[in-house]
Order: C-alpha cells, then structure tokens, then sequence
C-alpha cells in the first residue's frame, strides 16, 4: 500500500492496475468493516474547493473523512473559478501549511494538474471536464460487490463520450473488464485518452471497442452505463443535443439486448426520461444507489491510502 502514500489522484491513469487494485481491496475491506479504521486519520484536515455544483461527491468526500476521524472544509468557488483571484502556485503553497489532502471539483482539468504540481499534498480529481475518477472507482467496486472479479466482464457505456466515460474506460482497462462504449459520432471519448485505455488495455488483456450503433453496443453486455447528454458547462448546447442522443436512451428495449443478469448504471443525478427511462433506473437491474453509497467507501480507502492512513486500520486488525 505504500507506493500510493503523497500521491495525487488526477486520472484514473495517474495509478498502476496493481495500485488500482490495492484502492479496491481497501475499499471492500473499509466497506465490511469501517470500524476498525474508525481513528486511522484522526485529526487530518481536508479542504474542498468546488466550482460546479455537488451532492454526491460533496457528501460522500465529508462523510468519509468524517468518519475515519478527520474533518473537511468546503470552499464553494461556484461563483468565480479558482486561480482567479490568486495564482493557483500561491493558493497551492498557503493550503499546504494548514491542510493534510486538497479535492477539487473544477471546469478545467488543468487546474487539478497544475494544483498538483504546486501543492506538495495530494490532490484529488472530484470532477473535471476531462475526467471523473473517483466516480469510476466507486463504480468498479458496485461491479466487484456484484460480480466477484470484473476481469473479463462486458462493461458498456452508452451516451456522451465525456469525463465519466472516460474515466470509467480507463478503470475497466486497469481491472482487464472489456470495454464497449457507444456514441453518436462527433461525441466519441477523446482520442488520447482511448489511446491511453488501450496501452493499459494490452497490459491487462482488456479490449476497448468503439462503436456508434447503440444496440451493437449493449448485446450480451453485463453492464450498461450511461449519464447525462449535457454535462455541466455545455448546458448552452441541451436543445442540439437531445435529438442526437436520443437513440441511445436507455430504456427496456434497448437494455433487453443486454445480458438477462446485466445491471443498469448511472452516475447520478439522472435526466430522468432523457438518457434513462424511468422503468429502467427505478427498475430490478439498476444499481444505481449502491453506486452511490460506493462512493464514500471508494473515497475513505482513496483517503486513507494517499495519506498514508492504511496502515493504522491493518494494525487495528492485528
Ligand atoms: N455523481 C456525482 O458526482 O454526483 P454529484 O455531482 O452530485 O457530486
Ligand atoms: N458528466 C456529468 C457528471 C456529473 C456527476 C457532468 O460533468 O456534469
């Protein structure tokens, strides 16, 4: 667990699959027994500066540094993005005096990198424009709870070829789960970041597919992903959008193509009706409130492991 200790989480790349792994392991083991690392970052303090709206990410970073004895500070920057008023190199050397761990929730991907070039403490992506790594963690570790190992598993997302998306192909090429991702032509990931799935991909034997075809996409899938058209910051562009991505709703039709086990996902908040009908997100196989209880169990092993707090909980253990 050491090799993670200082480090900063701006991409699901930013880890080894083997790191990967150890945040998942963690995570399950925080999950069935939080417990046991009820003090492990007893009196660590935790800032947030967050310039696009929270629940869920918000929520589940508070609580879990609550409770494994630390305490979180919020600063909301929805009002004027950070590095505006003060360079973000000077904001990043007054945090890293008073707090232990800095998360940032920003428009810019690179003000995530460039704070974890400045700051000599971790710094956690919590949503940028390019990626959403702790989302695809908590996702995984839904997928594991579920499925034992993802190793091989069919994992689909269809929709927006956004930061979730990408975050999530990067993360199922970490664990070696196949990875279908389905989109309207002008909305695929980014051509780098799939360049950097599939060199993961070829470590780990995983497969990185991109189609267009939506049912193409889904058939046979053990999961299917999907989130909203407009993500925050593009909300100008919601009316060109619906019709483009309108057949790639999820909805019964389309998740009958999918494997009878498969399980239906969503980030959250949903545009009920839009990308999800609510048949399918209220319906058997979606799993979508696990994946939200899963953030904050992904985010107290992401913690503990960058703050060098696991060993605490493992000496607990005996
Ligand atoms: N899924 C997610 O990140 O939700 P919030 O935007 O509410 O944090
Ligand atoms: N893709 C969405 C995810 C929100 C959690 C957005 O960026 O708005």
């Amino acid at each position: 667990y050491e090799s993670l200790a200082g480090r900063d989480l701006c991409s699901i790349s930013d880890f080894s699959p083997t790191e990967v792994a150890a945040v998942m392991e963690l995570a399950h083991a925080l999950k069935a027994h939080p417990e046991r690392y009820r003090w492990a970052l007893d009196a660590k303090q935790m800032v947030m500066f967050f310039e696009k709206a929270s629940l869920r990410t918000r929520l589940t970073f508070e609580t879990a540094i609550n409770s494994l004895g630390g305490s979180a500070i919020f600063v909301d920057q929805t009002q004027s993005p950070l590095g505006e008023r003060e360079s973000l190199a000077d904001i990043a050397r007054n945090l890293e005096r008073w707090v232990s761990i800095i998360v940032l929730r920003t428009y810019a991907h690179e003000t995530i990198t460039e704070m974890a070039q400045y700051a000599s403490v971790p710094v956690i992506n919590a949503l940028s424009d390019l990626e959403h790594p702790c989302q695809a963690m908590a996702d995984f570790l839904t997928l594991e709870q579920r499925f034992g190992s993802v190793r091989g598993l069919k994992f689909t997302y269809v929709g927006d070829g956004n930061n979730v998306c990408h975050s999530l192909m990067l993360m199922a090429a970490q664990l070696g789960a196949h990875c279908t991702i389905g989109t309207p032509k002008n909305y695929a990931p980014k051509a780098d970041v799939v360049a950097q799935a599939r060199a993961i991909a070829n470590v780990t034997g995983s497969d990185i597919t991109l189609v267009s075809d939506p049912v193409a996409a889904v058939t046979d899938a053990d999961a299917v992903y999907t989130d909203v058209c407009t993500s925050m910051g593009f909300e100008h562009e919601a009316t060109k959008r619906a019709p483009i991505f309108k057949p790639y709703q999820v909805n019964e039709t389309l998740m009958s193509h999918a494997a009878p086990h498969a399980v239906f996902m969503h980030c959250l908040p949903a545009h009920r009706n839009a990308e999800v009908t609510d048949a399918v997100l209220d319906g058997p196989q979606s799993a979508v409130f696990d994946q939200a209880e899963n953030r904050m169990h992904a985010q107290k092993a992401l913690l503990l492991l960058l703050l060098g707090g696991a060993k605490a909980g493992l000496r607990a253990q005996g």
